[in-house]
C-alpha cells in the first residue's frame, strides 16, 4: 500500500512539473467579498507570463513613436492610473478632448471608453497606440520593433508557445495585466470583512448615498448592491444641456448618431477617487464637494437626463451642508490606497534595470 501511495505521489509531483514546463501558469483571480464573481476570459485566460508580458508593454515606451511615451504616461499608479489632469495630454503635447480614467476592476467592465465605443480590453489597445495625438506609433512598427527585442521574444514563446508575434497578441497580454488590476481593499472593503469601522459622518454618508429620497446615487454607482461602485451603463446623468449643442463633446451620440444618446457617458466607478481628481469625462469638477453640489442643485432636466436622475426636475437632492460633507466623508472611504503602492503594478522596468 506505502509503495503504490509513494508511486502515486511521484506520479503526481511529475505530471505538476511537466504542466508548468510545457505552457504558462495559469492565474484564477479571487473574487472579492461584495463583489460580483470574476468573469474568465475563455479567448485569452489569465497567465502569471502574461500578465508579466502585459505589465511590461504598458510601461514600455517602445510603444510610441519616439519611445518617449507609454500608457502609463497617461495611466500613472500613484493617480489610480488616471493622470491628475482635466484632460488627457498625449506624446506631441496636444490636450485630448476627454479626461484620463482610473484603470481598475475593468476585469468587470464590458463597455470601455467614456462613450463604451470598445467592447473589450483587447479592442481597446488598438486605439492609443496608432492615435497622432497619444501615441502616434503605426502598429507595423510596433511589432517590428518588439520582435528586434531579445527578451521579448522570450517572453511571447512563454505566454503564445509560439515565436510569432504580432498586434493581437500585444493587445491580449496588456488586456491580461489590466485584468489583473484588482483594487479590492479600500476602508469600506475593510469595514465589509469586519476589520474597521466608519466613523459617525462616514456611516451617515452610506446611509444617504442609499437612500432614495436623498442621495440616491445607488441607481447607477452599483448593481444588485455591489460594491464596484458602478453598474458599467452608459448614461446622461444631466450634467449639462446637450441638445442642439455642437460645441460639447456628445458622448455617446458621437458613436451612434442618435440624438437620445446625447451627454450620455460610462458611469464611472465610486472607487479610488481620493486619487482621480478632477471628476467626469471633461474634468470639469476639480474636487469632489463640486461632484455632490452639482448632484445637489446643479443637474439639468433635459429630455435626454436619465429618469434615475430623481429629482431632475427641481435641480437636484438640495442636501444640508452637513449632508454633503457626510456623503464626502464616505465616498473617501471607498478609496484604496494599498492599490496605488502595490508592486505588482508598478513599473518593471525602475525595479529590475
Ligand atoms: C495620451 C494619454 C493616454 C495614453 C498614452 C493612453 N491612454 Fe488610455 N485613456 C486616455 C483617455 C483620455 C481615455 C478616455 C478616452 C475616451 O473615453 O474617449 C482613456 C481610456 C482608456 C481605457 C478605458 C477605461 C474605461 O474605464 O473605460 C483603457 C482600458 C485605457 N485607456 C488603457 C490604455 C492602454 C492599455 C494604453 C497604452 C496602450 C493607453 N490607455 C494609453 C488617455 C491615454
Ligand atoms: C442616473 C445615474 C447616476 C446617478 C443617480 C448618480 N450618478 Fe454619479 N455619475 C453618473 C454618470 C453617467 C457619470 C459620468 C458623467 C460624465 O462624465 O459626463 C457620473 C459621475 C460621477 C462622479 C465622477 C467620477 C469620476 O471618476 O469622474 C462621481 C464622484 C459621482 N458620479 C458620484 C455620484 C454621487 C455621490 C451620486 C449621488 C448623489 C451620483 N453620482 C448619482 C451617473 C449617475
Amino acid at each position: 500500500m506505502k509503495g503504490v501511495l509513494l508511486f502515486f505521489v511521484v506520479a503526481v509531483a511529475l505530471l505538476s512539473l511537466q504542466w508548468k514546463v510545457d505552457g504558462p501558469t495559469f492565474v484564477q483571480l479571487k473574487t472579492p467579498l461584495a463583489f460580483p464573481e470574476i468573469p474568465v476570459s475563455k479567448s485569452n485566460p489569465l497567465t502569471e507570463e502574461g500578465i508579466e508580458l502585459g505589465r511590461r508593454l504598458f510601461y514600455d515606451p517602445i510603444l510610441s513613436a519616439d519611445e518617449s511615451f507609454s500608457c502609463a504616461s497617461c495611466h500613472q499608479q500613484q493617480f489610480a492610473f488616471s493622470d491628475g489632469k482635466s484632460k488627457g495630454v498625449g506624446i506631441h503635447g496636444d490636450t485630448l478632448v476627454r479626461n484620463t480614467p482610473g484603470l481598475f476592476n475593468l476585469v468587470w467592465s464590458p463597455q470601455l471608453f467614456w462613450d463604451g465605443r470598445a467592447h473589450s480590453l483587447e479592442a481597446q489597445v488598438f486605439e492609443p497606440v496608432r492615435k497622432h495625438n497619444e501615441m502616434d506609433l503605426k502598429w507595423s512598427v510596433a511589432v517590428k520593433r518588439i520582435k528586434k527585442n531579445k527578451q521579448y521574444r522570450a517572453m511571447f514563446q512563454s505566454v503564445f508557445g509560439s515565436t510569432k508575434i504580432d498586434s493581437v497578441k500585444v493587445a491580449k497580454a496588456i488586456a491580461q495585466f489590466e485584468r489583473s488590476m484588482i483594487s479590492s481593499n479600500s476602508k469600506f472593503d475593510q469595514v465589509l470583512r469586519g476589520e474597521r469601522f466608519l466613523s459617525e459622518s462616514e456611516y451617515r454618508g452610506f446611509i444617504l448615498i442609499n437612500d432614495q429620497n436623498k442621495g440616491n446615487c445607488l441607481h447607477c454607482h452599483t448593481s444588485d448592491g455591489d460594491a464596484l461602485g458602478t453598474n458599467g451603463q452608459i448614461v446622461n446623468n444631466g450634467l449639462q444641456q446637450y441638445r442642439n449643442d455642437n460645441t460639447s463633446d456628445r458622448g455617446m451620440a458621437n458613436i451612434t448618431g442618435s440624438e437620445k444618446d446625447v451627454g450620455k457617458f460610462k458611469i464611472p466607478s465610486l472607487r479610488n477617487l481620493v486619487f482621480t481628481a478632477p471628476y467626469m469625462h471633461d474634468g470639469r469638477f476639480e474636487s469632489l464637494e463640486e461632484v455632490v453640489d452639482f448632484y445637489s442643485e446643479g443637474v439639468i432636466n433635459a429630455p435626454e437626463t436619465n429618469p434615475r436622475m430623481a429629482n431632475a426636475k427641481q435641480g437636484g437632492m438640495h442636501l444640508s451642508d452637513q449632508e454633503k460633507k457626510d456623503i464626502v466623508n464616505f465616498l473617501k472611504t471607498m478609496s484604496d490606497s494599498s492599490f496605488v503602492s502595490n508592486p505588482a503594478f508598478s513599473s518593471p522596468f525602475e525595479q529590475n534595470e
